[in-house]
């Protein structure tokens, strides 16, 4: 071990990603870095397949540990103790797990320090969990949600896969998350479990009951033009329909991610490569830098990890608001909104949110905003629509 007081972590990859070796330390290494994780590039058992290797400082290893269970491509992660603690019994530790190592000279007692609880995770997946769609017959709780198997609407994304997301966007120590592809909430349903405020936006107004009840705050909205403001949402983790005909779709909606991305937030996708072809690009003409790009393949179907973040000099297309401002507690939800048309500041009047500037007016149904721009209504004619828009803030 290169440093005496850092403690080695031996993770093991979930068997049906063991291909995507690459993006699994990055997702480690996302969910650990404030803690001084860092990646080795080579451990003890190298001789067994799927296996990568963290060292964290001993002080920050309980901390380590709390969040393991968080992590999508790691099922198990075991902690190796130098064995002069050998006589102390560590409540992380059953006495029947302890087995030994000796490697570089050193005795290791290997601890398994994190286990993935298969049955949970099983009855977390899409085709056991339960959403509420909204049907012509009313609202109704559906078992196994995976969507009306339309090109541009499959849903269900896997655990792993929803984990993976959250993690490389950030999303465990970020206070506002968004899915603008939420779907059936795969992603939402994992960021909920650790992000302070998680958004979602569908197009399809039937899921808005569904993804409310998961607990995120929900937006009937086109991921083309978001509800929101410049620079308001620290990460971002998304599922893009993966259909051929969705490439255009992607290609603007990652514009609109580029904006409302924080300085020095995270998008994390997962695309098809003809998608992440076109989003290369278009992340460097941004100003976005990209983190990680790494292939995937999910059960014979591949697929693109694709991590830009928005650098903290330079991005300055569309105005960021001030850190002072990005760094409030968000006093009114409202405050983060805009019109999906101008990016204009909103206000909410009775069941409407309202443009400041052209006074487009959006319904809240049930609850819901549907910042679509086809409901708009103008109750009291267009304002401003003449004059280009300032620029959005
Ligand atoms: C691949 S699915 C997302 C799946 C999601 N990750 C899940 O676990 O269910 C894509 C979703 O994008 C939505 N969608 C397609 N085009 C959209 C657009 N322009 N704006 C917002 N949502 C859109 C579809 O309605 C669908 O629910």
């Amino acid at each position: 071990m290169h440093h005496l007081h850092a403690r080695l972590l031996v993770c093991h990859i979930r068997r049906a990603r063991l291909q995507a070796h690459a993006v699994a330390i990055a997702e480690a290494v996302k969910l650990l870095d404030d803690l001084g994780a860092e990646a080795l590039p080579g451990g003890p058992l190298g001789d067994q397949r799927g296996l990568f290797w963290l060292t964290v400082p001993a002080m920050e290893v309980d901390a380590a540990v709390s969040r393991l269970p968080r992590l999508g491509y790691t099922v198990a992660v075991d902690l190796l103790e130098p064995s002069a603690t050998n006589g102390r019994i560590h409540t992380r530790q059953r006495r029947d797990d302890r087995r030994r190592l000796r490697w570089r000279g050193r005795d290791y007692n290997i601890l398994r320090a994190y286990e993935e609880d298969a049955g949970e995770a099983r009855e977390r997946a899409p085709d056991r969990r339960t959403f509420v769609l909204d049907t012509a017959a009313g609202a109704r709780a559906v078992r196994g949600y995976r969507g009306d198997g339309g090109d541009l609407s499959r849903r269900g994304l896997p655990v792993c896969d929803a984990r993976l997301l959250v993690n490389l966007a950030g999303g465990a120590r970020a206070k506002t998350l968004l899915d603008p592809f939420a779907g059936a909430g795969g992603a939402a349903l994992e960021a909920i479990a650790c992000a302070r405020y998680v958004f979602t936006c569908d197009r399809d107004a039937a899921l808005r009951f569904g993804l409310r009840a998961l607990g995120a705050r929900h937006y009937v909205a086109d991921a083309c033009c978001l509800p929101f403001r410049a620079a308001s949402i620290e990460a971002i983790a998304t599922e893009p329909p993966y259909d051929a005909s969705a490439r255009d779709v992607v290609l603007q909606a990652f514009g609109e991610m580029a904006r409302v991305l924080t300085v020095g937030g995270r998008v994390a996708l997962l695309t098809t490569p003809d998608q992440a072809a076109g989003l290369r690009p278009l992340a460097a003409s941004l100003g976005l830098a990209v983190e990680v790009d790494s292939a995937i393949n999910r059960k014979g179907m591949d697929c693109v990890a694709l991590v830009c973040s928005k650098p903290v000099p330079g991005y300055t297309q569309g105005g960021n608001i001030g850190a002072e401002e990005q760094s409030m507690e968000l006093k009114e939800l409202v405050e983060i909104l805009a019109c999906p048309i101008d990016k204009q500041p909103v206000r909410m009047e009775e069941n409407w949110i309202i443009c400041s500037y052209c006074d487009a007016h959006y319904p809240i149904q049930d609850g819901i905003p549907c910042m679509l721009i086809e409901e708009a209504k103008y109750p009291n004619g267009k304002k401003n629509a003449d004059q280009p828009a300032p620029t959005a803030s």
